[in-house]
């Protein structure tokens, strides 16, 4: 098989081309021999940087995955991919996901790569490469940096987002001051590495060797261990067997993979912003995935990992009692997950690939039968407030679930007055506003958060209650969103709602006051308000040009809003959808 690569170096018909494009990947000390030895040229998508410091570690595991590529007879080429840091981008980084896809779409095919190592980590850096590796669809492997080790503070672990979260509450408690905050936040971060809790990174870390995307294993192992610089050497070897094998993207992330991934995902209690990238991975591979799907795969799966925040262990303690593998064998064993004939990265099945798994520690990964809890997987809501919208009821507290889901009458329901807030902005200033009268009974309502209104989808649907509830011990109150939250938050509430207000969905029209029901077991989320007052709302709001949202600050922000799908759809580029496996179905770019 003649390689892509050669098309570039090594291709007789065209001599002048090769020249061109042979003379300047000279320069810096590889030779002409090398080049045209017919060796597969394997690129790493950098995502490591100073300003990425959830991936900055893959800056030294990139030395160790090179090493693995030339010892299977490779050249390796490390280029860098659009930075994406979950906490430190402003407005937020999912408005760069998209971003990163299509400059690393125009990379892989653009340059002479024959395959490509997938550096992953922080939350949408993994989303981000998986869709654009399947776009192009040329062999490639992810490797994740790893977690932190396990963050401690006054003998207790503390886990990145989540330790802030608890510490937040304190702080607006007044039991502990500004240093004493900062001091916690410090804590949960000790080492290289992304997120030490089960939030997004480790779930879509999780989900990507899920899929069959890593080597088994992959996933978990803390940033600083060893067996990581290990993991990075066996995972540039890979590559090298996966391009002569031809193994591509498009051969591993399968329907089947997919639905194994949703199981995974209820099994080790996996992020709230799950679904939104796996779909969108799925979307660029042509395959259909919806949010009642991840109910009707996921739902009745129960939770096996005890791991922060909806459990109590972290990054560390996963790795040690089996990681992904240890998940996933429990999953065979029970015989629940449902394709152990999915394709891995190996070219080994996930049951070959998972046969010797075990787990070390039933503490932290619970046999099947005696999980942390039942029904662990997202549920699928609907009604006048939205088309879709999801809700993890693995995070819903023994406090939320008596004070809002225990009435015998109606056990499975609330209602509550909404009061509705548009924007993080309008959130902190008025929540403790004494004149809207929040108490217990009332639904918080946040609006034009969604991938359209914010711009890009904000972390902002786990709103605390007021300062004056939370001193009463009231910690969570139900919330309802267009937005996203961190997959840190161990907040229960109903988000991703889609389409958002920025898209005149249903959450356009609701008005603080109005009464809203959620009912988790017709899985309907309704404001009690009827058809004719809500055309009239409708009508109005249209007159006066639709829901308004802040204007577009930056080019992309403008690109990106005109032609953005929404959450359920995966928040994919509308355009680019129709973009498949475009080594094979478009050919070779022309050249240069
Ligand atoms: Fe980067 Fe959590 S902020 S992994
Ligand atoms: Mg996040």
């Amino acid at each position: 098989m003649k390689l892509r690569s050669q098309r570039w170096f090594d291709n007789p018909e065209n001599p002048g081309m090769t020249a061109l494009y042979i003379e300047r990947y000279l320069n810096y000390g590889i030779t002409r021999e090398e080049l045209q030895s017919g060796k597969p040229i394997i690129g790493i998508a950098q995502t490591g940087s100073d300003l990425s410091p959830c991936n900055r570690h893959h800056l030294e595991l990139a030395k160790r995955v090179r090493d693995g590529i030339v010892a299977s007879g490779g050249i390796c080429f490390e280029f860098p991919v659009h930075p994406i840091q979950e906490t430190g981008k402003r407005p937020t980084a999912m408005l760069d996901r998209n971003l990163a896809y299509l400059g690393l779409v125009e990379t892989l095919y653009g340059y002479p790569l024959d395959g490509v190592v997938l550096a992953i980590g922080c939350d949408k850096t993994t989303p981000a490469l998986l869709m654009a590796a399947a776009t192009v669809d040329i062999p490639a492997i992810a490797l994740s940096v790893g977690p932190m080790l396990n963050g401690w503070h006054n003998g207790k672990r503390a886990g990145s987002g989540t330790a802030i979260w608890a510490a937040r509450q304190e702080l607006a408690a007044g039991r502990i001051d500004y240093e004493e905050f900062m001091n916690v936040a410090s804590a949960s971060a000790p080492s290289v590495g992304f997120c030490n809790t089960m939030g997004t990174a480790s779930t879509m870390n999780s989900l990507a060797e899920a899929l069959g995307m890593q080597i088994a294993g992959s996933a978990a192992i803390p940033a600083p261990y060893r067996e990581r610089g290990q993991m990075a050497y066996q995972t540039g070897r890979r590559i090298v067997e996966m391009v002569h094998a031809d193994r591509k993207p498009s051969d591993i992330m399968t329907q089947k993979a997919f639905e194994n991934a949703i199981v995974v995902n209820s099994a080790i209690g996996g992020s709230t912003n799950a679904p939104i990238h796996l779909i969108g991975v799925a979307q660029y591979l042509g395959l259909e995935l919806t949010n009642e799907d991840w109910q009707r795969l996921g739902h009745k799966i129960p939770l096996l990992v005890d791991m922060q925040p909806a459990g109590q262990y972290l990054g560390e303690d996963f790795h040690r009692a089996g990681g992904v593998p240890g998940v996933i064998s429990e999953l065979l064993k029970a015989g629940v997950l449902p394709h152990p004939d999915a394709i891995t990265v190996t070219g080994e099945t996930v049951a070959e690939a998972y046969a010797n798994a075990s787990v070390s520690d039933h503490e932290v990964i619970r046999p099947y039968g005696q999980p942390v809890m039942q029904d662990a997987g997202f549920l699928a809501l609907k009604g006048n407030l939205f088309d879709t919208a999801i809700m993890k009821t693995s995070v819903i507290s023994e406090e939320f679930r008596t004070r809002y889901l225990s009435n015998p009458d109606d056990p499975e329901a609330f209602e509550g007055r909404a009061i509705v807030f548009e924007g993080p902005e309008a959130y902190h200033d008025r929540i403790d506003d004494p004149a809207l009268e929040i108490d217990p009974s009332c639904i918080l309502v946040i609006r034009g958060v969604g991938p359209i209104g914010y711009p890009g989808g904000a972390e902002v649907v786990n709103m605390q209650p007021p300062a004056e509830l939370i001193q009463q011990g009231i910690t969570a109150m139900p919330c309802i969103g267009d937005g996203r939250q961190s997959g840190t938050s161990g907040s229960p509430s109903i988000l991703n709602a889609s389409p958002e207000a920025a898209a005149m969905g249903g959450l356009a029209l609701v008005r603080t006051g109005d009464r809203i029901r959620v009912d988790l077991k017709l899985g309907t989320a309704n404001m009690l308000v009827d058809e004719a007052e809500l055309s009239r709302r409708r009508t109005a709001l249209e007159a006066e040009g639709g829901f308004a949202y802040p204007d577009h600050q930056t080019p992309w922000q403008e690109i990106q809003r005109g032609m953005v799908d929404q959450f359920d759809k995966g928040m994919v580029l509308k355009p680019a959808v129709k973009y498949q496996r475009i080594v094979k179905t478009k050919g070779m770019p022309r050249d240069n």
